[in-house]
């Protein structure tokens, strides 16, 4: 029943590992949903996006740009088209228009979660439209948000691996130009824990109309591959995408068949709607301990009481399927997330095989500039076809997550030993520091010693 893929927590010995390892994750259920409009409402997304993205800007492309300085040639020119490029290309951040958008209006949204946005996409497009310099490149642009609790860390070393877990997310965010928001406010007094990113997600959504999608990634989680990106063109169907299997859900009827600590969700209707089902099993409701009994009922192996986030997601695929199910994507296939006991073990060989790769192929261990890192991204893949993905795999893991490990409070799943959370975070942070390092000509030799760090020679690795 356990196929290779899979991560070990799903085998029976260790269910009682898996009903506490999800302890950092969020959601809602209920009742105002309304598929056809939600369809209706994204066919009018997409209508637009065609209409507005390819040809309606009138400033030069990227493209075009290269085209001109190459063909001229010369350094005048070059720097005319560099002036040029600096002057109009990218979004204008210094002007909002004096037209009414929703913004304007007390009654048209709240950023509350007591408040059901309605018309969102009409709003986000009208505001869009009104900010035509957002609108290239507003089809796979990209928020991440994360945050951690308001106060500091009871674990005297919490406080510094969510500074290390932050500084990774910010890292990834630069390589590859997405903007990052980090939450330390707790939106809803009621929606503690778990429950707390779903306020942080909704406000995100009204604070970033020119982003298409959130990227929700909780602290505890750490991106090892710096040069993966999300395939974004095959979720073009979906709305919201999380790491899970569908027959461990719908069959097995596993509340740990998909993990809730990491999911990309759409800025649309839709996903307000889901939402708003999703935080109706939330503590902040007076259905709660309603929600619990439910939840544990129809997912034998949640452990636990309360209702939670995560279970209460699967309920939704499960028990509302026609409802939803068809705009989510669970993604199995490779590390959306990943479970740290499983991949902190490989760290070392697969370090060892990039070298390896690296010694045989002299345009990857090129030095180059930071900013044009994607572009050595793209050239490895043809690499790492035979690496695979996921459980098994030697290509770098995309996302570690620490599930279980607790690292703010200190109170990490007694099944794991403080040492074994402590160093795994110790060699994914480094892990994926090294990625960056590189960039700065530095290396950490040994994962499990932060502190020391050698210089990178020329034309490394021999
Ligand atoms: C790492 O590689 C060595 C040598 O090939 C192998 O014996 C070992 O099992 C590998 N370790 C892991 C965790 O895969």
């Amino acid at each position: 029943m356990v196929s290779p893929e899979l991560p070990h927590y799903h085998n029976n010995s260790s269910m009682a590992k898996s009903s506490l390892r999800s302890k950092s994750s969020f959601w809602v259920s209920d009742s105002c949903l309304f598929l056809g409009g939600a369809f209706a409402a994204l066919l009018l997304v997409w209508s637009f996006w065609s209409f507005i993205t390819p040809s309606s800007e009138t400033t030069p492309t990227f493209e075009s740009l290269g085209t001109k300085s190459n063909s001229v040639g010369g350094s005048g020119n070059l720097a005319d088209s560099l002036r040029c490029a600096a002057g109009a290309a990218g979004p204008n951040l210094q002007y909002d228009p004096p037209e009414r958008t929703f913004y304007d209006d007390p009654e048209l949204v709240s950023y509350t979660i007591d408040q059901p946005v309605m018309n969102w996409d009409e709003k986000r497009r009208e505001w869009l439209l009104h900010h035509r310099s957002f609108a290239a490149g507003a089809r796979d642009r990209i928020l991440i948000v994360t945050g951690s609790q308001p106060s500091h860390c009871k674990n005297p070393m919490g406080d510094h691996f969510l500074l290390r877990f932050f500084k990774n997310k910010v890292d990834y965010s630069r390589i590859h130009g997405y903007d990052i928001f980090y939450n330390n406010a707790l939106l809803h007094p009621k929606m503690f824990a778990y429950w707390a990113k779903y306020p942080v997600v909704r406000a995100a959504m009204l604070a970033h109309p020119e982003a298409e999608w959130i990227w929700w990634v909780d602290s505890d989680a750490a991106f090892t591959d710096m040069e993966f990106k999300l395939p974004l063109e095959r979720y073009k169907d979906h709305n919201l995408i999380v790491h899970g299997w569908t027959h461990l859900i719908h069959e097995m009827k596993s509340w740990t068949g998909l993990n809730a600590g990491v999911f990309l969700i759409r800025n649309c209707q839709w996903s307000f709607d889901f939402m708003d089902a999703w935080v109706s099993m939330g503590p902040q409701t007076p259905d709660y301990e309603r929600w619990g009994h439910i939840l544990r009922s129809t997912f034998k192996d949640k452990l636990f009481r309360e209702s939670d986030d995560q279970t209460g997601l699967a309920y939704l695929i499960t028990e509302e399927k026609e409802k939803w199910a068809d705009k989510i994507y669970l993604e199995g296939e490779y590390y959306f997330e990943g479970y740290w006991e499983e991949i902190v073990v490989t760290y070392d060989n697969i370090t060892e095989r990039y070298n390896e790769m690296e010694r045989g192929v002299r345009t990857l261990r090129r030095r180059h500039a930071e900013k044009v890192s994607e572009s050595y991204g793209a050239f490895r893949e043809e690499y790492l076809k035979e690496a695979g993905n996921g459980r098994g795999s030697w290509r770098r893991p995309f996302i570690t997550h620490f599930t279980g490990c607790q690292p703010c409070s200190g109170n990490h799943n007694q099944m794991y030993s403080d040492q074994s959370c402590w160093d795994g975070m110790q060699k994914a942070l480094n892990f994926a520091d090294n990625q960056v390092l590189r960039k700065y000509g530095f290396v950490h030799p040994d994962l499990l010693d932060s502190s020391s760090v050698s210089p990178i020679p020329f034309d490394y690795p021999f």
